[in-house]
């Protein structure tokens, strides 16, 4: 009897560690609320870049000429990324010559944005940190020739309103690279979780065309999208 007692105790500590895992550690509070995910990311900032361990060659060969390629020719291009974290896309983006361009960068977290003017102070008036949340972007329509949003879509309380938002402040003609999770965690968040037609069906409905999921890492598809010159007239409803 005893031992099916500690047998249970044994259990029940288990299956709250595995809890307390997923909510704080794989879904990293999503399922907490939009504070708590801040909240988290606000006292790990400043060991974000330790470990992600950001290669140069692998950021520009796997995201920025991919994506300048994709972008609309411009002189200067004006850009923004959401949830820029510590300015891994300004960063990298600063560094490939041919880039001209400006970059807004987005993010609720100020301890993260604070990391990302640090790391790009030598860069003189081309980076904007604005701190503000994904699914409100302060910004008139059509804004931007480009929108990124790398590793942030599944944290946020709704990818859809911020895709939304995006879309919005998106140009004709611009293009928008974001991130879909992907691997056996990504099915975890129970009820976020896109299948790779799923999220391109996301896109579309939203109006964009061209949408083309790329796999891109262990965790994560690249998804390339572009938003029409001349909008998709709104769906008729009987
Ligand atoms: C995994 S990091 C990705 C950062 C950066 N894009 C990169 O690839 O390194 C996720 C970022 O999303 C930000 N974030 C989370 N929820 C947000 C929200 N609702 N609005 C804006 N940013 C948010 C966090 O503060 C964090 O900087």
């Amino acid at each position: 009897m005893v031992i099916i007692w500690i047998l249970l105790v044994v259990l029940l500590i288990a299956a709250i560690a595995a809890l307390v895992y997923w909510l704080v550690v794989i879904t990293e509070g999503v399922y907490l609320g939009r504070r708590a995910v801040v909240w988290m990311y606000d006292i790990t900032a400043h060991k974000y870049d330790g470990i992600k361990e950001f290669d140069a060659s692998a950021e520009q060969f796997f995201v920025i000429k991919p994506y300048l390629k994709h972008l609309p020719r411009h002189p200067a291009p004006r850009l923004l990324d959401v949830a820029t974290g510590t300015g891994r896309v300004p960063y990298y983006l600063f560094d490939e010559p041919t880039f001209n361009g400006k970059v807004v960068g987005v993010d609720a977290s100020w301890k993260m944005l604070a990391l990302a003017v640090e790391k790009l102070r030598g860069y003189n008036g081309r980076f904007l940190p604005i701190q503000q949340v994904a699914d409100k972007l302060p910004f008139p329509d059509n804004a931007f020739h480009g929108i990124t949003c790398l590793e942030s879509l599944e944290f946020f309380p709704s990818d859809e309103k911020a895709l939304r938002e995006m879309v919005r402040v998106l140009q004709p003609g611009g293009s928008l690279m974001v991130t879909r999770r992907t691997g056996w965690e990504a099915k975890t968040f129970v009820g976020r979780f896109h299948s790779p037609a799923a999220f391109e069906a996301m896109l579309t409905n939203l109006g964009l065309v061209d949408v083309k999921t790329l796999p891109w890492q262990l965790d994560y598809d690249q998804v390339m999208a572009r938003k029409p010159l001349i909008s998709q007239p709104p769906t008729e409803h009987p």
